[in-house]
């Protein structure tokens, strides 16, 4: 009989990625994934310490977890629960002194031990692995248990040495690391036999890839992209999240030349002004981003953009959060993530002066959605009208509706036959939110016909 395995992931796609392998090496000893923790064998909460209250959320479904391991206990069987990821590196300590029936903590770069974690883990016996060995994980991952749709996601890069100094990623991921670009490749080959469409490429700073191939040679993401590109099958190419510094002149000439290579950047910036980015040690000016942006756009004159900012970073004045708006205003993103900064143990900003009042991080995160929203809905707005070739990589929550993404990353909704579920296909944006879109197919020999194979865009 086949055991249980459940899988809770927070965070970024690295997480997502992370847990998509660890269901695959765990399928190899016989666990099947189920959606609830009922009654399941093992229980992983894949977690992430970004930003704040990730210990406390940990701790709250610890304690639903845990009543599921002792409603087993009382049927007389074993279920083990397991902290993985971001929040099990940086606070390992802390979750076992205070959950003494967490059975195993491990960091994100160990999680292909966890075969014998899992026999170590023996009820008197906890198990804790938060090492950055020097094999990595990516030297044992196993072939794919189930293909990740239409959509996959590709670690190609994991770490980070930018310090950054609101962020904790360089102490839980650890230092930059790129995987050689053969096994990427080969991975990509597995992910399109099994029908995937899209694949995006991973890592916390992914466009400082450099990885070294057999011949020694050092390999940068715009070639990496190029060979992907060259492969037989994957008809789109994503990547993220990449740091404004390793924006190299060939990645921006890749968004022109390789045309796979879809036209949405999401390109984190953080602030607006130079002071901000000089206390977040992000090593370049507003006026350099904005010079990468007008060459991204000389390159791709249609490429959507995207960024990730924070409010209220210690020291941040009022005139340095007017130039951050006054960047947004230039730029005109397509879409935005925004916080207001958390400070995290153990980083440089957690101990800076000039703490902004939660008040005032209110209110200036406020003032920024304001135009981002305002931003990301003029930008679906301006698609209403348009065709656009729509990747179906989700079932919509209606009956008889899919839910598909544009080559700008926007989400369409459409009513469509369950059959061009993966499939590329032509539709017409009627309808357009802050959110997202909604559409109709435009009908085409391919939605007549449905073993028509579309080739590459
Ligand atoms: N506080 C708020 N936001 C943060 N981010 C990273 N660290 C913090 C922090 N301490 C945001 C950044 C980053 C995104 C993934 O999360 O904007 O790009
Ligand atoms: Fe964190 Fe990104 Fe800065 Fe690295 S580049 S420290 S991952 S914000």
């Amino acid at each position: 009989m086949s055991k249980k395995l459940f899988i809770k992931t927070w965070g970024c796609q690295m997480n997502v990625y992370d847990s998509k392998k660890m269901a695959d090496i765990l399928a190899s000893l016989g666990y099947a994934s189920v959606e609830k923790p009922d009654d399941a064998d093992l229980m992983i909460l894949n977690t992430c310490h970004i930003r704040e209250k990730a210990t406390e959320k940990v701790f709250s479904d610890l304690g639903r977890l845990r009543e599921h391991k002792q409603a087993k206990a009382a049927k007389g069987q074993k279920a083990l629960i397991a902290v993985a990821g971001c929040v099990a590196q940086a606070e390992g300590d802390v979750i076992l002194q205070r959950a003494k029936y967490v059975d195993m903590v491990f960091g994100p770069q160990t999680y292909h031990l966890l075969p014998e974690m899992i026999l170590n883990a023996t009820g008197d016996r906890r198990v804790v692995n938060t090492d950055f060995p020097a094999e990595t994980k990516f030297d044992h991952l196993p072939e794919d248990s189930v293909s990740q749709g239409p959509s996959a996601f590709l670690s190609v890069q994991e770490g980070c040495d930018k310090f950054c100094t609101f962020c904790v990623v360089p102490y839980t991921r650890g230092a930059e690391f790129s995987r050689p670009p053969q096994q990427v490749l080969e991975e990509a080959k597995r992910i399109v036999d099994q029908g995937t469409k899209e694949i995006t490429l991973l890592g916390q700073n992914v466009n400082a890839y450099h990885g070294i191939d057999a011949a020694g040679a050092t390999w940068d993401l715009a070639r990496l992209i190029a060979a992907i590109a060259e492969l037989k099958g994957p008809e789109r190419i994503r990547y993220m999240t990449s740091h404004p510094r390793d924006m190299n002149d060939d990645l921006i000439a890749a968004h022109r030349d390789i045309a796979k290579l879809m036209p949405f950047l999401h390109l984190p910036v953080q602030s607006g002004s130079d002071r901000v980015l000089e206390l977040m040690n992000r090593k370049h000016t507003a006026a350099e981003y904005l010079e990468i942006i007008a060459k991204l756009k000389q390159a791709r004159p249609d490429l959507a953009l995207s960024s990730d900012f924070i409010v209220g970073f210690p020291g941040e004045t009022d005139a340095d959060h007017q130039a951050t708006l006054e960047l947004v205003r230039q730029v005109n993103f397509a879409s935005c993530y925004s916080f207001k900064y958390s400070p995290r143990p153990g980083t440089p900003g957690a101990v800076m002066g000039g703490v902004v009042p939660e008040d005032v991080k209110d209110v200036r995160l406020q003032e920024l959605q304001t135009i981002l929203f305002d931003q990301q809905r003029g930008y679906n707005q301006h698609s209403v009208g348009k065709i656009m070739p729509v990747l179906f990589d989700r079932k919509g929550q209606k009956a008889g509706q899919l839910l598909g993404k544009t080559p700008y990353m926007q989400s369409v909704y459409v009513d469509a036959p369950q059959r061009l579920f993966g499939k590329i296909v032509d539709v017409r944006i009627d309808k357009a939110t802050q959110n997202g879109t909604a559409g109709t197919i435009v009908t085409t020999e391919e939605t007549l016909n449905p073993s028509h194979e579309r080739t590459a865009a």
